[in-house]
C-alpha cells in the first residue's frame, strides 16, 4: 500500500523507570480509547515481559515475530505488526528476546536509532490505509537501551505517575534523562503530559501526592486522573483491553477522557 496522503504518525513513549505505575495499562487503554474515537493506533511493546501484548489478547505462543526482530533488523516493524480484536488498534508484540538486545548490539554505533529508523520506514510505507495516527511505545521499567530507543524515536513522552508515596522518586531522574536526550540525540523531544494513575480520592495521601506532582509538573499534568479501579486490574487476565471488558466502568471512562484530552493537547502543541 502506498504511503501517499498519510501524515506522519505522532510517536509517544509511555515511560517511567519505576515499575508498576501504570505504563502498560495506559498504553493498552489509551491506545484502545484513541482507536475508539477513530484514530489508527499502533502499540509497540518494548518490555521483555510482554504485558501489553498479553493485555490486548496476543498470548506468547503467537508472538513468532516481535519488536526484538524489528530492532535487530530481521524484519520490518510492519512485518512484526499484528492486528488486535479492537478495530483500529494494532500491536508489535514483545517477548523475553528483548533482554538480549543490549549484548546483541554491542559495538553498534547506531544502537539508539534502531526504533527511530524502523518507525521512519513504517511511516514511509504504512501497512494500513492512511498510516497510523499514533504510535504508543510501552517502555520497560528501566532507563536501558530499550527506553533509550523509545525516547530517541518519540516526538513526546507520556509519564504515568502513581499517586502513592515515593511517586516523585525517580521522576527527577527521568526528567534529567529526557533533558540529556533533548540536548543530544533528539532535540525535538517534549513531554506530552503526566498522567496520575491508580488515584484514590478517599485517601488523603493520594490527594497530597497528586498536589505535589501538579506543583512539580504544572500544566503538563492532565486534568484527567485515572482512578484505582478493580476492573482495570482484572481486564488483562482476560486478554482484553478494559474498554472491551467493561466500557462503562470508571476506569474506561477515565481513559476515554484521557484520549480526548490528549488529542486536544496535540492540536494545541501542533498549533504552537
Ligand atoms: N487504575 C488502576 N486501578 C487498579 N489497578 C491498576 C490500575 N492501573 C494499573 N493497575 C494494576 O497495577 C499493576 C501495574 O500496572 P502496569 O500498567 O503493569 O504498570 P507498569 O507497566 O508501569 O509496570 C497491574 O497489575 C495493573 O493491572
Ligand atoms: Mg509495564
Amino acid at each position: 500500500m502506498s504511503g501517499a496522503g498519510s501524515a506522519a504518525p505522532r510517536v509517544l513513549a509511555v515511560a517511567n523507570q519505576k515499575g508498576g505505575v501504570g505504563k502498560t495499562t495506559t498504553a493498552i487503554n489509551l491506545g484502545t480509547a484513541l482507536a475508539a474515537v477513530g484514530e489508527r493506533v499502533l502499540i509497540v511493546d518494548l518490555d521483555p515481559q510482554g504485558n501489553a501484548s498479553t493485555g490486548v489478547g496476543i498470548p506468547p505462543e503467537i508472538r513468532s515475530v516481535t519488536s526484538y526482530d524489528a530492532l535487530v533488523g530481521a524484519t520490518s516493524l510492519a512485518g512484526a505488526t499484528l492486528r488486535t480484536a479492537v478495530p483500529g488498534l494494532a500491536i508489535v508484540p514483545a517477548n523475553a528476546d528483548l533482554v538480549g538486545l543490549e549484548t546483541d548490539l554491542i559495538g553498534d554505533s547506531g544502537k539508539p536509532f534502531r526504533l527511530r529508523d524502523a518507525i521512519a520506514a513504517l511511516a514511509a510505507n504504512p501497512p494500513v490505509e492512511g498510516g497510523y495516527n499514533y504510535i504508543l511505545i510501552d517502555c520497560p521499567p528501566s532507563l536501558n537501551v530499550l527506553t533509550l530507543n523509545a525516547l530517541v524515536a518519540a516526538n513526546a513522552v507520556l509519564v504515568p505517575v502513581q499517586t502513592e508515596f515515593f511517586a516523585l522518586e525517580g521522576i527527577s531522574q527521568l526528567s534529567e534523562t529526557i533533558e540529556q536526550i533533548r540536548a543530544t540525540l533528539n532535540p525535538a523531544l517534549e513531554i506530552q503530559g503526566v498522567v496520575l494513575t491508580m488515584h484514590d480520592e478517599r485517601m488523603q495521601f493520594s490527594r497530597e501526592v497528586a498536589d505535589n506532582v501538579r506543583e512539580f509538573f504544572g500544566a503538563k499534568v492532565y486534568a484527567t486522573v485515572i482512578p484505582r479501579n478493580i476492573k482495570v486490574a482484572e481486564a488483562p487476565s482476560h486478554g482484553m483491553p478494559l474498554l472491551v471488558y467493561d466500557h462503562k466502568c470508571k476506569g474506561s471512562e477515565a481513559y476515554m477522557d484521557l484520549a480526548r484530552e490528549l488529542i486536544a493537547r496535540e492540536r494545541r502543541m501542533k498549533a504552537a
